[in-house]
């Protein structure tokens, strides 16, 4: 047994545990069903394999007194009454031991799989569990929350160390379609997002009101008109003309009469028709001056947020659809209002108006042609049933498609040098004929299902036109009201293809609404303090102390580290690739926020500085250069527009970069594309030292700054650099030691601690330290390219 478990167990009676994470509602069905107090459960972690090593779906789970683990198969089964899917587990093990019996959890990596260990107090360690190697980040998280809840340190609760992401909705169990988006389609509510959509209208009201008018006065004459075109011509006109044909009425007195009333009825027509084309004109104007600004607007709202936002956002695995949000959310909501709001206003209006005007004009004719209603409705949903998965599969495979052709198109290089191209057209015709395949299927299903519904319609109207010809033959009907009864039938069918896809068409948009507030509404994880300190001078001292950070939960790249610059002098930072020096100088510039410990800048944390006092003291040359499209000139000043171009041409030239601009087809106004396309790796980092240079910080940080160059270049960049680190505190990260000569203090980091902290004296007087090695090592190299040269 082992006795620190048990220990905790005495000491915090059992009780009291915080929950960490809540076991989905199907899991914790069958906990319970094995009389486990599921509110009781702290953490619980999901593994994939059995102590053989065979994949199986298991719960590893741990509350107050007892540690669990339960061995089945996970499975979604269709709920065919309620028409959902349902996640069950058929558990095939259970196993359960206290707490008492377990010592320090741990996680093992092999190659492919690893395992969950527990040391007890004489260092012997017994196998929990197997996994696969993936999910070690998982059990890394609960390995480090059981040992803290069955630690004495209950005191330092830092609450749940990361989350896994939730697959189910905790209100209903749905499962989500998107993990990473946690927003269940069931429990999502439309309305309210809805009138939050309808809400961006609110600076534009008086323009909305006119718009809802002209629809109703556009509606109101297309529904009057084919009275005029119908009704008026076949009953004033014609008949009187059959009268005037069969010499019942004066000729000459008729003649007149004739046209007269033909006259008027044109006129009338024309009327109709003008003021219907003038109030639509109006109509489109005013909707086509008013969304595009709602959707600007949401568009900028969109951009602005995602500015507040943290650059852990955009590393995070969203960023692949950031994109898709400025553009086809805002698109898909664009459309939606421009199109579809107006065309639903309309459609009631019609629909009501066409149907009750039918209902005075002969009910019981409306009645039996009304039946059809619902059969072109039913014909409506079962070919959307059908089209909808139709149109995934084009989207999938043309997405599929567009991915290849881009990869094609970039990697083009690549594929010549690998004489590549056959299997490259073989690729993408396979693509192509994937997509030429769903693209006919959608076509057939469609040109066969619409005139089917079609013919439903047609057959109403022979109903319509026979019962009606009864109806005028006996005289109980005149012919016009008879013709006026058949355009409108027309008019009452129209939009029932409409209604039918409205509730996909508006699920869309309020699905990309819900994606575009997501972005609109997410908060910044580096907050701004409540009362930043506001620094006007900068001296420089930076402190880290006992810093933490992790990319991912469990993960830890920079860990307790601890070192100090004082303001004005030069910290060299060497270390292994991957070792986290980058990492650390992100964490002092506050492009993420340690996870534990502080960091303090003459003084201040620097969590409560002002972001934008902090950022503008510091200036960085990192090492993943991004340059904006534009001149070089632009991008040189970018960190100060008002720069003039004598400014930006001083800069270049301690950058060494004015020698390679002016040989380039436009010199400072020579445009570089997105990335910085055109220009080698060396070029890109002088442009931005440059870029440094002209922002003048009171903190310079140099990640990997010359790495791209050639020693002559990077001998010329140290000289400027040597005279713009005069007076400032500049943080270096160099694997080349040369490169950090000057540096008054020197941090050897490996795996995220700082191993050795001193001068260059310092640290090549340590036997067997690591930057003795790293020097001996460089001076070795170089000894021998010495000798063979
Ligand atoms: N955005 C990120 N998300 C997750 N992990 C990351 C991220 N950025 C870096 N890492 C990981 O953190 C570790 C440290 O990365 P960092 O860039 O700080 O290393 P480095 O010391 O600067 O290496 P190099 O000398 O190659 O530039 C690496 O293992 C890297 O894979
Ligand atoms: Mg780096």
């Amino acid at each position: 047994m082992c006795v620190r478990g048990f220990f905790v167990l005495i000491q915090r009676g059992g009780s009291n545990l915080k929950t960490y994470n809540k076991l989905p509602a199907h899991i914790a069905l069958r906990f319970a069903e094995r009389g486990v107090d599921t509110d009781k459960i702290v953490r619980y972690v999901k593994g994939d394999m059995d102590l053989e090593q065979c994949f199986t779906d298991q719960v590893v789970a741990f509350d107050d007194q007892k540690f669990y683990i339960m061995t089945g198969l996970e499975h979604v089964i269709r709920v065919e009454k309620e028409k959902r899917l349902e996640t069950v587990f058929d558990v095939s093990d259970f196993s359960e031991r206290p707490l008492s019996t377990l010592g320090h959890l741990d996680v093992d990596q092999m190659i492919a799989t690893a395992r969950l260990v527990s040391e007890g107090d004489d260092g012997t360690l017994e196998e929990i569990c197997d996994f696969a190697i993936g999910r070690s980040a998982a059990f890394e998280i609960f390995a480090k929350n059981f040992n803290r809840a069955t630690s004495h340190i209950e005191e330092k609760d830092d609450g749940p160390i990361g989350e896994e992401p939730e697959l189910f909705c905790p209100k209903c169990g749905t499962r989500y379609p998107n993990p990473a988006r946690k927003v269940c389609p069931k429990c999502l509510s439309k309305s309210s997002l809805t009138f939050r959509l309808l809400s961006l209208f609110k600076r534009y009201i008086p323009q909305v009101l006119m718009i809802l008018l002209f629809l109703a006065l556009t509606t109101g004459f297309t529904i009057l008109s084919p009275y005029f075109s119908t009704a008026l011509i076949y009953d004033k006109v014609l008949v009187d003309k059959e009268l005037h044909a069969s010499g019942a009425a004066d000729t000459f007195y008729f003649g007149i009469d004739l046209f007269h009333e033909i006259g008027l009825v044109v006129l009338g027509l024309i009327v109709v028709r003008v003021l219907q084309n003038v109030l639509g004109i109006l109509r489109s104007r005013y909707i086509a001056g008013t969304v595009p600004k709602v959707v600007y607007d949401m568009k900028l709202m969109i951009f602005s947020a995602m500015q507040r936002l943290s650059v852990g956002f955009y590393t995070s695995k969203q960023t692949g659809s950031l994109m898709s949000r400025v553009n086809d959310d805002a698109n898909n909501v664009y459309n939606f209002l421009i199109n579809g709001i107006p065309y639903l206003f309309t459609s009631v209006l019609t629909f009501t108006g066409v149907l009750s005007l039918m209902f005075v004009i002969n009910w019981k004719l409306t009645l039996i042609v009304f039946a059809a209603v619902p059969l072109i409705v039913t014909g409506y949903v079962l070919i959307m049933r059908a089209v909808r998965g139709m149109y995934h599969a084009n989207w999938v495979y043309g997405s599929r498609m567009h991915a290849l052709l881009s990869d094609a198109l970039y990697g083009q290089r690549v594929i010549k040098a690998f004489t590549q191209e056959d299997a490259e057209n073989t690729r993408f015709s396979s693509y192509s004929q994937r997509v030429n395949t769903s693209h006919t299927r959608l076509g057939l299903t469609q040109n066969t299902a619409y005139p089917l519904v079609g013919l439903i319609m047609r057959t109403a109207h022979m109903v319509l036109f026979g019962a009606g010809t009864i109806l005028v033959l006996r005289g109980e009907m005149s012919v016009g009201i008879l013709m006026t009864l058949t355009a409108y039938l027309n008019m009452l069918f129209e939009p029932l293809g409409f209604f039918t896809n409205l509730s996909n068409w508006w699920s869309s948009c309020v699905d990309s609404a819900q994606r575009i507030f997501e972005v609109i509404d997410a908060k910044s994880d580096l907050p701004d303090a409540e009362n930043p300190v506001r620094l006007d001078t900068i001296k420089g001292d930076f402190e880290a102390d006992g810093v933490l950070f992790e990319y991912e939960p469990g993960r830890p790249v920079v860990r307790n580290l601890t070192l100090s610059v004082k303001g004005g002098q030069m910290l060299g930072i060497v270390g292994k690739t991957g070792a986290g020096k980058s990492t650390l100088v992100n964490l002092l510039a506050r492009l993420y926020d340690p996870n534990e410990g502080t960091i303090t800048l003459d003084g201040h944390n620097i969590k409560d500085i002002f972001v934008g006092d902090l950022r503008r003291n510091i200036g960085i040359v990192s090492q993943d250069i991004y340059l904006f499209i534009g001149s070089i000139a632009d991008n040189i000043r970018y960190a100060r527009p008002d720069a003039t171009l004598e400014e930006v041409i001083t800069a270049a030239r301690a950058a060494c970069a004015h020698d390679f601009i002016i040989k380039l087809p436009d010199g400072y106004e020579t445009r570089v594309g997105a990335g910085g396309q055109g220009l080698s790796g060396g070029e890109r980092q002088r442009l931005s030292i440059a870029r440094a240079i002209i922002q003048n910080p009171s903190i310079l940080i140099l990640d990997e700054a010359t790495a791209a160059m050639d020693t002559e270049t990077e001998r010329n960049i140290q000289n400027s650099l040597t005279e713009l680190q005069k007076g400032r505190t500049t943080i270096a990260i160099a694997h080349r030691l040369s490169t950090l000569r000057d540096a008054d203090v020197l941090a050897v980091i490996d795996k995220g601690r700082v191993v050795e902290f001193g001068t260059h004296a310092e640290l090549i007087n340590l036997e067997g330290g690591t930057y003795k090695k790293l020097y001996d090592l460089q001076m070795e190299a170089l000894k021998f390219i010495g000798t063979n040269s």
